[in-house]
């Protein structure tokens, strides 16, 4: 009953949350709200869906994935104040545990083709954590709130509320699905996924093995660092690869680089990732490195043994 209470509260806010964005935006008429499952979908005077956000956790059993979080639709406001609170409080934190100011020994070439050593005054945003980099027992950071069920680490909210913004100049409405995540939650998300698969009849072992590639086993998940994202977009409410053809993932894809952002598990480097395709994901790691990645078409992993910060 608590949760039913909870939910229905949620989708009030939600829908108000969603109405405040339709007014806001450049609709004409009216609009109405309705909670059709998971989904609080709003429509226009002639019927149209213009809107939709997840209101609690879903399966989509028609891509055979879960969606993980919530999709969360922020305002405009709400944007701005992310923005600029997170970055006053990403300069305190750096303050507090001193900004690394890391040079690379190594020898990358340029775009103009000069040799430099990268440098990365923000060493924390490379940190490479997948099943043979583990979250380290001490790695510190700062979670802030974006909404009630988004969090993200304090330094990285600033640049993902901009991209955010800046999509949504662009015509294109980008939701969070997946945000930080404690490691109660990945390990929630990862054994039912394993319990999904023992469903479809696999044995445990094997079952284990494949979910391994999709979601992150606990303790090596980057949502479990507040850095990264799983988006999806008005009109497109699943997380497969179909993801990438929509005008939220090709946004994303092109763009997210300037935002700090990388497309972190890429088609053809499964192997080195040792994830699926998920056109979803997205990973801070700051600018340059971003611009860097996307133009020497890199993962983290390689990029981060390019400049010797793993071996
Ligand atoms: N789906 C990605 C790999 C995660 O669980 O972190
Ligand atoms: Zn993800």
């Amino acid at each position: 009953m608590k949760r039913r209470v909870h939910f229905v509260r949620k989708s009030a806010a939600i829908i108000l949350t969603v109405l405040a964005f339709v007014s806001s935006a450049s609709f004409s008429g009216s609009a109405t709200a309705s909670v059709i499952g998971n989904d609080v979908v709003i429509v226009n005077e002639d019927g149209k869906k213009i809107a939709v956000a997840k209101s609690d956790i879903v399966d989509d059993t028609e891509s055979g994935k879960d969606i993980e979080d919530e999709a969360s639709l922020i305002e405009d406001d709400q944007l701005d104040k992310i923005a600029e609170e997170s970055k006053k409080a990403a300069e305190d934190f750096n303050k507090r545990n001193g900004n690394a100011d890391t040079t690379s020994d190594i020898l990358i070439e340029d775009e103009n083709g000069s040799l430099i050593n990268p440098s990365f005054d923000d060493d924390w945003s490379l940190i490479l954590i997948n099943k043979d980099h583990l979250i380290p027992d001490d790695y510190t950071f700062e979670l802030t709130t974006i909404t009630d069920s988004v969090t993200a680490d304090v330094r990285c909210a600033g640049a993902l509320a901009d991209m955010i913004r800046e999509a949504r100049y662009d015509g294109v409405y980008l939701y969070i699905v997946s945000p930080y995540r404690d490691l109660e939650r990945q390990t929630y998300v990862f054994n039912r996924k394993v319990d999904s698969l023992m469903a479809e009849g696999y044995e445990y072992d094997e079952a284990y093995k494949r979910a391994a590639q999709i979601v992150a086993p606990p303790g090596t998940s980057e949502h479990q660092i507040g850095l990264a994202f799983d988006f999806v977009t008005d009109g497109y409410w699943k997380l497969d690869e179909g993801f990438a053809d929509t005008d939220g993932g090709k946004w994303l894809a092109e763009n997210a680089q300037y935002y700090g952002f990388i497309l972190r598990y890429p088609k053809g480097k499964e192997d080195i990732t040792t994830i699926e395709f998920e056109p979803w994901h997205y990973r801070y790691v700051g600018t340059e490195a971003a611009k860097e990645m996307v133009r020497l078409g890199l993962t983290l992993e390689e990029y981060d043994r390019m400049i010797g910060l793993v071996e």
